[in-house]
């Protein structure tokens, strides 16, 4: 079973959306499969990929929203930044060597990651359907 699982529960409807998570979730997933099994060289690399989708991924989302005149644009944007800065800081210990990705970490990426699409990225959702622009393409953000 993996770490996180993909379900129809965790979609927002905007399919850029939907499969930057989706990748976002396999990422952690590996991630995760990294604990204990001693490859800190893979554990790094997926922390940098990690890092650098979850920047890409929160540019996308406020790109729609700045786009389409979302009105909760700065309280969504604030929880990426808090979220961005922490994982910015945890990369720099893991990068340096100072700190091993660790199940407790991981446990607050996932933690964090429900939430914030409950919470957050489903109202998004609703309202850039509402909108008309889930079927924009706008897939050139999201990586092959
Ligand atoms: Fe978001
Ligand atoms: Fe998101």
């Amino acid at each position: 079973m993996n770490f996180i699982e993909w379900s129809d529960e965790l979609m927002v409807n905007v399919p850029v959306i939907d499969q930057q998570h989706k990748n976002m979730a396999d990422i952690l997933n590996a991630l995760y499969q990294t604990l204990g099994s001693g490859n800190e060289m893979k554990a790094k690399l997926l922390m940098k990929d990690l890092v650098e989708d979850v920047k890409i991924h929160f540019e996308t989302e406020e790109d729609l929203m700045k786009n389409n005149k979302y009105l909760n644009f700065f309280s969504h944007k604030l929880e990426h930044d808090r979220f961005v800065k922490k994982a910015e800081e945890l990369n720099e210990q893991v990068q340096s060597g100072k700190l091993q990705v660790n199940l407790e970490m991981m446990k607050s990426f996932k933690n964090w990651f429900y939430n914030h699409i409950d919470i957050n990225d489903k109202k998004m959702g609703d309202y850039l359907v509402l909108k008309g622009v889930a079927d924009e393409s706008v897939g050139e953000k999201v990586k092959s």
